[in-house]
C-alpha cells in the first residue's frame, strides 16, 4: 500500500534539513551529529561472466525484507559509480566527465549520499523515506532504494536542454552497472521513473538545480 508522507515526517525532516541549510550553506548540507558510515573496500575481482549477466539481467518488483550486508552495499555502490582511477575517473562515462550524478542510499537505517572519493556513506537523516523514493507499493519493502540525482551545479554553464539529455544519459549508464552487479549478486532490482519528485526533493532539501533523474530498488528476492 501507498502512503502519503505525515504531517509529522514532514514536519521532523524539514526542520533537520532547515537546520542543515542554516548551518551549511546551499542544498543538503551533512549533520555534524550524523556519523558518516566507513564501506569496507570494495570487491572488485570476481563477479559472473559478462555474457551471462547481460542474458539475465531483468526488472524484478519483489524484494525479501532481508537487509544487504554492508560489504555487498560496499560493491553495489562502487559497481554504480565509484572511482577507478587516480584522476577520479569513475565506473560509469558521464558527458564531459561532468560526473554531475549523486547517488542517496534510502535504507532502514536512514537516508545517505554516496561519497566516491572517501567511499563512504554520509548519513543525512536518520529517518527511513524508503516508502518516498516512488509511488509504487513494492518501493517500501526493497531494502535499499537509490535515488539518483543529477547536481546540475556540476555542469557548468551548459544549455538547460543539454543539462537535462546529458544527465539522463549519464544516470542511464549508472543504472545499468547496478543492473548487472545485481545479476551477479543474486539481486533483485528495478529502476524507476515513477517518483513524486516535489514530494522527495523536498523532503531531500535539494536545490532548485539539483534534478531527481531516477530511484532504483535493490534487494534480495522473496524466498519461495
Ligand atoms: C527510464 C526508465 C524508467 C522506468 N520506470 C519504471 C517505474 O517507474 N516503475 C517500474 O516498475 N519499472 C520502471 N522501469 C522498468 C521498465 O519497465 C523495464 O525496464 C521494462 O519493462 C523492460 O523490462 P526489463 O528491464 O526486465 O528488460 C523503467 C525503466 C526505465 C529505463
Amino acid at each position: 500500500m501507498e502512503r502519503k508522507v505525515t504531517r509529522r515526517e514532514f514536519l521532523k525532516v524539514t526542520a533537520v534539513a532547515g537546520a542543515l541549510t542554516a548551518a551549511g550553506g546551499t542544498g543538503l548540507a551533512f549533520a555534524e551529529e550524523l556519523e558518516p558510515i566507513q564501506l569496507p573496500k570494495p570487491q572488485m575481482e570476481g563477479g559472473r561472466p559478462l555474457m551471462q549477466l547481460l542474458r539475465e539481467r531483468k526488472s524484478v518488483r519483489e524484494f525479501s525484507s532481508e537487509k544487504i550486508p554492508l560489504q555487498v552495499l560496499s560493491n553495489l555502490l562502487w559497481a554504480a559509480f565509484g572511482m577507478t582511477r587516480p584522476d577520479g575517473k569513475r565506473t560509469a562515462p558521464s558527458a564531459r566527465n561532468w560526473q554531475e550524478t549523486d547517488i542517496y542510499v534510502a535504507s532502514v537505517d536512514g537516508f545517505s549520499l554516496y561519497d566516491p572519493k572517501a567511499h563512504m556513506l554520509r548519513l543525512i537523516l536518520k529517518d527511513d523515506i524508503r516508502v518516498m523514493t516512488g509511488t509504487q507499493p513494492y518501493v517500501k519493502d526493497a531494502p535499499v532504494n537509490l535515488v539518483y540525482v543529477a547536481d546540475y551545479a556540476k555542469a557548468g554553464t551548459s544549455p538547460m536542454e543539454e543539462k537535462d539529455l546529458w544527465s539522463a544519459c549519464d544516470t542511464g549508464f549508472i543504472s545499468q552497472n547496478v543492473y548487472l552487479y545485481c545479476t551477479s549478486e543474486g539481486l533483485n532490482t528495478v529502476v524507476r521513473g515513477l517518483i513524486d519528485k516535489p514530494s522527495l526533493a523536498k523532503v531531500m532539501n535539494l536545490r532548485s538545480d539539483q534534478k531527481i533523474i531516477l530511484a532504483q530498488s535493490v534487494g534480495y528476492p522473496k524466498k519461495a
